[in-house]
């Protein structure tokens, strides 16, 4: 029988075994507490603080780990009614801007109660300054009300630099201030932070019976009170690992194998001669891309990305967890050959080639789960260059362009590319280097066993070829 595993909130939480019998759900893992748990990650802090930006990636890390979560944005609630306000609006002593941002904060949290009634709906994070006790006991009491667990997440930060840093990276560029001048729009932000300022409580031993994780200047100090479940815990682990240091992460496939020439799948071959070409160009194109930066390399335990990384002249750490996709009793076959000789899993691995877990293998939601510890360390990093294999690296890349399950394992990604991500506010860009050494294509369309094409001579191959992307 195909084998095809659905979506199961739990799963990340112990990565399935790669035997037949792990193929249920109830097999999995998955803590019923988790299942039952609805969490409302409650955003406190000043304007400017990096509220949304956390508010964001955290909903982006659960999504990848299939979780289901959402933003709901207060601000976004209020702008429907006064799009374009000025500090004054957020003057406590402005009774009519005070009623307009109570209405907004109830209708965000009306519509998050009425979204946690949808079945696998996990986790909510309620975005906005939340600054007062009193707001906050409000909302405590609201989700108490309908059994939703709250944690109040607070990003602390007086660093005057990089506040007005991140005013001029993001506020300016706010719907609140279109058509503005930047410098008078800084100003107005500056004011509004002002107002708040005057009534802002940071959380403390006042509630001591919330659930909280206090960070304070970007992480290099974290207070954690009363976390009470795995899954709290692994958000608030995340919380701790995220950086703002600008930096980025650079993927690539190794170099072509024996394997890919011959069509095969899997296995531990070695590079092929235009691998090892490859090999030796890697150091030039990394260096191009990165200058002088310091990085790390990071390769998986197959022999094809270590003689890949041979030559680059970093330090280097091997993780099993970067290995490819185990394609199970598929291991070493063509793909024509699996379409012929497991005809049926064949047509299901197309129709949902994201959940298909291979006989004695993975699925690429298998990969994910194991890939976790591996996007906790990168968060944590600076510069890495990740060499690694075609599946993998589809899932590390979904996870920083938020790309659908649907879209990526299909997504084409070349032999002798080298990919660039750079996180910055809100999205990340993106960047290929192609390096001028021809190889076989490995990708496969839906519907087609694949023959595994050569993208012809060096001469043919445009070098380097640069471009930019940005997703959010
Ligand atoms: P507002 O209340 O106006 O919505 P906000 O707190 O949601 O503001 P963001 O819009 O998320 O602020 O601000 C993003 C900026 O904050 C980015 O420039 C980012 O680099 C920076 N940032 C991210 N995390 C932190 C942090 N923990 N402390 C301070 N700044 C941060
Ligand atoms: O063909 C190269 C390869 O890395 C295989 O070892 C692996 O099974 C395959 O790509 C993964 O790609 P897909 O999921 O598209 O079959």
């Amino acid at each position: 029988k195909p084998q095809l595993l659905k979506a199961s909130p739990g799963d990340f939480m112990r990565p399935a075994s790669r035997t037949r019998a792990s193929h249920s759900p109830q097999a999995n893992g998955i803590g019923v507490q988790v299942e039952d748990t609805k969490i409302c990650v409650v955003m406190v802090g000043l304007p400017a603080r990096g509220k949304s930006l956390i508010a964001q990636k955290v909903v982006r890390y659960l999504e990848w780990l299939s979780i289901t979560a959402k933003c709901f944005n207060v601000g976004n609630y209020r702008r429907a009614g006064t799009p374009q306000p000025n500090a004054s609006f957020f003057d406590t002593s402005n009774k009519e801007g005070e009623q307009l941002r109570k209405a907004a904060a109830e209708a965000a949290v009306t519509d998050m109660c009425k979204w946690f009634k949808t079945t696998d709906n996990l986790i909510a994070i309620l975005d906005a300054t939340n600054s007062t006790k009193t707001r906050r006991r409000w909302i405590k009491e609201r989700c108490d009300a309908e059994n939703i667990e709250t944690i109040f997440v607070e990003s602390k930060c007086d660093d005057e630099d990089l506040i007005m840093s991140n005013i001029l990276e993001v506020k300016t560029t706010s719907p609140d201030y279109k058509g503005m001048d930047p410098e008078e729009a800084a100003r107005d932000f500056r004011n509004r932070i002002k107002m708040y300022e005057k009534v802002y409580e940071t959380l403390d031993e006042d509630e001591a019976d919330l659930t909280y994780c206090k960070i304070i200047d970007v992480g290099s100090k974290v207070i954690i009170n009363r976390i009470q479940d795995y899954l709290q815990s692994r958000v608030v682990y995340y919380l701790m690992n995220l950086h703002i240091k600008p930096r980025s992460i650079w993927i690539s496939r190794h170099g072509e194998s024996e394997f890919n020439l011959s069509g095969q799948i899997g296995g531990d071959a070695n590079l092929s001669s235009r691998g090892q070409m490859y090999a030796k160009v890697l150091p030039d194109l990394v260096k191009q891309s990165a200058g002088d930066a310091p990085l790390t390399v990071w390769t998986s335990t197959l022999k094809r990305t270590a003689q890949t990384a041979r030559w680059l002249p970093y330090e280097k750490l091997s993780w099993k967890a970067l290995d490819e996709l185990d394609s199970g009793v598929c291991d070493g076959l063509t793909y024509a050959e699996i379409e012929q000789q497991y005809p049926e899993d064949f047509k299901a691995r197309d129709e949902d080639k994201y959940n298909y877990r291979y006989l004695g293998g993975e699925s690429y939601r298998d990969v994910v789960i194991r890939l976790e510890p591996i996007i906790m360390e990168l968060e944590r990093s600076e510069n890495i260059l990740i060499v690694t294999h075609q599946a993998v690296l589809r899932c590390i890349y979904a996870y920083f362009m938020g790309s659908s399950q649907k879209k990526s394992p299909w997504m084409e990604v070349p032999l002798h590319c080298l990919i660039k991500l750079t996180p910055r506010a809100y999205s990340t860009q993106e960047e290929r280097l192609h390096a001028d050494v021809p190889a076989v294509s490995t990708f496969r369309e839906k519907g087609s066993a694949a023959v595994h094409q050569d993208s012809g001579e060096a001469s043919t191959r445009p070098s380097p070829v640069i471009s930019g992307q940005t997703k959010g």
